[in-house]
């Protein structure tokens, strides 16, 4: 889930010892450029060819229509597109005011290129730079990269939409955003939507420390405000609301290290609550970081393909990756419409099982990662099917189930049978696994 380690500690950091193959290199090559390898590399060839293809913003592809249609919600705002993935985790995490021990900056979950530089594992990493800048409202749309589990609905690239306003911090400019408010509401209250609120400001989400409590609760409700309208114009429709059958939104406390008070946003959809986005009240250091003195504002961030699978019925997350005119020929820029699957190919399951030396640990995303890396998109699910510790010779065994199918074609048993061979291979030498 794209904001899990935003809001909770699932993860244990996790260090990741490679064994034989990464890095074997000095250097990475991505889009050209060279770039010296250290001990935390862990980037991987697939992941790197996924860098130059900047789905968001090719014209008629489904990201792009979301995109722009975002974006129509906010006409005031400046827009960017175009920001590089490569960051260093100062920017990606320290600027932003993550701890030095959030699990987001472990191997496990984020991909490095050395030490100093890194792929965003979020679009709030240009939050300060954008502000910097002198944009005061803004929206900016862009890949990102986190390591994770293979499914229909996890791809170790997705993209997301961060937005941002700040305001003056003075009772003149308060009262504006008050205005506003009251003229949001208006058209809220006309329209078939009901939303389950939190308060603004609680104890366990709280004002902050340098914040008149009274500025803060304006522009939380503003904030409210503008993503309610976003939801009813990105679902409303999708979902038929009507007066009878309105869209349901609800908020819920969250916690980020960079907003405060912070929250989450769920659109009951299908029968079913769904994450769709974090927001919250800027947290000061990141406006001080930037060097914009007197003001607040609210910021949000928002993933992409689970809207997008919605709002077009792309049911594998793997289709936005596909260039099969069969699928890109569905799809025009600006408009909305129900993808028709062209064939379901059928699945082909392989199971691999093998001992790690004792001492030695093998998260499931670096499994997930080598398996992408050899059988690229024609993997659709992996799961670890058996987990147990020998009791007398202390090592570790684990089996997987990797489903191979094709979403463009049938695929041939001896194809599979070289694919899967490579995987094995791949892991004694990657891992010095001891395959059973
Ligand atoms: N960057 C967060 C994530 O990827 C989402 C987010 C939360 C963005 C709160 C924000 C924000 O701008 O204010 O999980």
């Amino acid at each position: 889930m794209w904001t899990r380690w935003a809001l909770s500690s699932r993860h244990i950091s996790c260090r990741v010892r490679w064994y034989s193959s990464t890095p074997t290199s000095t250097h990475v090559e991505i889009q050209g450029k060279r770039y010296p390898t250290d001990h935390l590399t862990n980037i991987t060839p697939s992941v790197i060819s996924k860098i130059p293809l900047q789905l968001h913003t090719q014209p008629g592809h489904p990201l792009s229509t979301l995109r722009s249609l975002i974006e129509s919600h906010f006409p005031d705002f400046s827009r960017h597109s175009a920001f590089s993935p490569l960051v260093s985790p100062f920017k990606n995490f320290d600027e932003l005011s993550f701890p030095l021990d959030h699990p987001g900056r472990s191997l496990a979950d984020s991909y490095y290129v050395n030490k100093d530089l890194m792929l965003r594992t979020h679009t709030s990493a240009h939050e300060v730079e954008v502000f910097r800048n002198g944009d005061t409202q803004w929206l900016l749309t862009a890949d990102v990269y986190r390591r994770d589990e293979i499914d229909a609905s996890h791809y170790p690239v997705f993209h997301q939409v961060e937005g941002a306003k700040i305001f003056d911090a003075n009772s003149s400019s308060m009262r504006e955003v008050e205005l506003d408010n009251e003229r949001l509401l208006r058209h809220l209250s006309s329209s078939n939507i009901v939303i389950e609120d939190v308060k603004h400001i609680s104890e366990t989400n709280p004002v902050q420390p340098g914040h008149d409590p009274r500025h803060a609760e304006i522009i939380t409700q503003n904030l409210k405000l503008s993503l309610n309208g976003l939801m009813l114009l990105l679902f409303g429709s999708a979902a038929g609301a009507t007066p009878s059958n309105p869209l349901r939104v609800r908020w819920i406390e969250a916690y980020f290290p960079f907003t405060s008070p912070s929250f989450e946003v769920e659109v009951f959809f299908r029968g079913k609550w769904l994450e769709i986005l974090g927001c919250g009240v800027i947290i000061q250091a990141t406006l001080d970081t930037a060097s914009i003195p007197n003001k607040l504002g609210w910021a949000f961030g928002l993933g992409l393909e689970r809207i997008a699978m919605i709002l077009f019925s792309i049911p594998d997350i793997r289709l936005f990756w596909s260039t099969d005119e069969r699928f890109l020929s569905q799809f025009e820029q600006g408009k909305l419409t129900t993808f028709k699957p062209y064939s379901k190919y059928p699945s082909c399951f392989k199971d691999v099982s093998f001992w790690i030396p004792p001492g030695q640990s093998l998260h499931e995303n670096d499994f997930c990662d080598l398996v992408r890396d050899v059988a690229g998109d024609l993997v659709e699910d992996v799961k670890k099917i058996d987990n147990f510790v020998h009791p007398k010779t202390n090592k570790t065994s684990q089996c997987f189930r990797i489903n191979y199918r094709s979403m463009d074609r049938s695929l041939s048993n001896e194809e599979v049978n070289d694919i899967q061979s490579r995987v094995v291979g791949q892991l004694g030498h990657q891992f010095g696994v001891e395959i059973r």
